[in-house]
C-alpha cells in the first residue's frame, strides 16, 4: 500500500482500492455462516481468484455459452448509438473481468473521436492488472483507473468525474444476485448516479431449457472446472482439505424460479477440515453446496427491475432470437 486517502488507497499494482461503505463479513465469517449451516452455499465472488477469472474467460469462448457472443454482437451493432446517446466523461464498469466486450464501447468512442476515462471495478486484482496493461497499449487515449473492491460492500466510494458517467454492468452478472438483491443493488447504483448519467446493463433472457442447460454444462468441462475451482480457493485461503475429485459439478435450470442453479455434489460421505476456522464439515453422499444462481429474466421483468429503481429506459436492445438484452437507462 502506498497512498492512503479517506475513500481509497492505491495498491502496489496501481489499482485504486475502493473502501467499503458498509460492513460485510470477511471470508472467514462469510464461509462459516454459509457453508457450515444448511442449506450450504458459497458466495459466487469466491470463484474469481486468478485461475477462476481465466476459467470464466475460457467459458466465454465455448460454443455452448451463447451469452458472451450474443452480448458482444449487440455491442458491436449498437455501441456507436450508445456512445452518441451518452457521451460519457467516465465509463465505470462493475465486475469488469478482462473488459473484453467493453472494448466495443472504446471502439465506438474512437470512431467518433470521443475521449473519456475508464474505471473497471472488480474483486479480482489479477484480472484488473492484466487487462489494464493490454488496454493501455490498445487504446492509448483512454484514461485508465482500475478500481479494486467488492461491490457488495457499497458503491458510495466510487470515484466521480466532472462530466457525465456511463455505468456498465455486462455479462448478466446481475443474474448472480437473487431477484430482491438485484433490485436493491440497482437501487443503490441509482442513488450514487447523478441526473444525466446513464446505466448500460446486459441481462440474459429466459429461453429453452436445453440451450440454458448446455451453456452451463459445456462438453469440454470448463464450467465444471470453474465450479470446482472454488474448492481450491477454500483449500488455499482457509487451509481446508477438500478432495476436488470427491465432488461433482451440477447445473440445472429451475423452471419455476427461471434460474440456473449451480451446485457441487459430494460423491461420498466425507469429512473436510477447515483448519483456519477450526471447523470440520461432514458431507453425506449426494449432499450439495449451492455455488451460484444465474437468474434469467423476461423482457418485461428487466424493465420492471429498472423502473422499480426509478430508472427511465432509453433503449432496450435485443438479438433476433431474444436470447439476451442490453438495456440503456438513465437517471
Ligand atoms: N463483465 C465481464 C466479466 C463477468 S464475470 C463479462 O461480461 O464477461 C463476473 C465478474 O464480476 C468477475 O470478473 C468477478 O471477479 C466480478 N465480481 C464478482 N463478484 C464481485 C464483487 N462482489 N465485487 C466486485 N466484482 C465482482
Ligand atoms: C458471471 N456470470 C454472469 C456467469 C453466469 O452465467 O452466471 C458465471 C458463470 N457461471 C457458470 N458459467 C458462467
Amino acid at each position: 500500500m502506498q497512498i492512503s486517502t479517506k475513500f481509497s488507497e492505491i495498491e502496489e499494482s496501481g489499482c485504486i482500492a475502493i473502501m467499503p461503505t458498509r460492513m460485510i463479513p470477511n471470508m472467514h465469517d462469510d464461509v462459516r455462516e454459509s457453508l457450515l449451516n444448511q442449506p450450504r452455499s458459497l458466495s459466487p465472488k469466491y470463484f474469481y481468484d486468478e485461475r477462476g477469472s481465466e476459467l470464466f474467460d475460457q467459458i466465454c469462448s465455448t460454443p455452448e455459452y451463447y451469452p458472451t457472443r450474443t452480448e458482444n454482437a449487440l455491442l458491436e451493432k449498437y455501441a456507436t448509438d450508445i456512445i452518441n446517446k451518452t457521451k460519457p466523461e467516465q465509463i465505470l464498469e462493475l465486475g469488469s473481468g478482462y473488459s473484453v466486450k467493453t472494448r466495443r464501447l472504446f471502439d465506438a468512442c474512437q470512431n467518433i473521436s470521443h475521449n473519456c476515462s475508464y474505471a473497471p471495478f472488480d474483486v479480482c486484482e489479477e484480472a484488473l492488472v492484466e487487462s489494464a496493461k493490454k488496454l493501455a497499449k490498445e487504446y492509448q487515449w483512454l484514461n485508465l483507473k482500475p478500481l479494486l473492491g467488492d461491490y457488495n460492500a457499497g458503491l458510495g466510494n466510487l470515484p466521480a468525474a466532472n462530466g457525465s458517467h456511463l455505468y456498465v454492468f455486462l455479462g448478466s452478472t446481475i443474474g448472480n444476485f437473487e431477484r430482491h438483491e438485484a433490485t436493491a443493488f440497482i437501487q443503490e447504483l441509482y442513488k450514487v448516479m447523478r441526473v444525466g448519467d446513464h446505466f448500460l446493463i446486459g441481462v440474459d433472457r429466459v429461453k429453452e431449457n436445453d440451450v440454458l442447460h448446455a451453456a452451463y454444462n459445456d462438453a469440454q468441462g470448463i464450467t465444471a472446472e470453474f465450479n470446482l475451482n472454488v474448492l481450491h480457493v477454500l483449500n488455499r485461503e482457509l487451509h481446508a482439505n477438500f478432495d476436488i475429485d470427491e465432488f461433482t459439478h451440477s447445473a440445472t435450470f429451475n423452471t419455476d424460479e427461471e434460474r440456473i442453479e449451480m451446485r457441487l455434489i459430494s460423491n461420498s460421505a466425507q469429512k473436510v477440515q477447515l483448519n483456519k476456522l477450526n471447523e470440520s464439515i461432514h458431507f453425506e453422499e449426494g449432499e450439495h453446496i449451492v455455488t451460484e444462481i444465474s437468474q434469467k429474466y423476461t423482457h418485461s421483468g428487466i424493465e420492471e427491475m429498472l423502473t422499480a429503481a426509478n430508472f427511465s429506459i432509453t433503449y432496450h436492445y435485443e438479438d433476433e432470437d431474444s436470447y439476451f438484452s442490453l438495456v440503456l437507462a438513465s437517471k
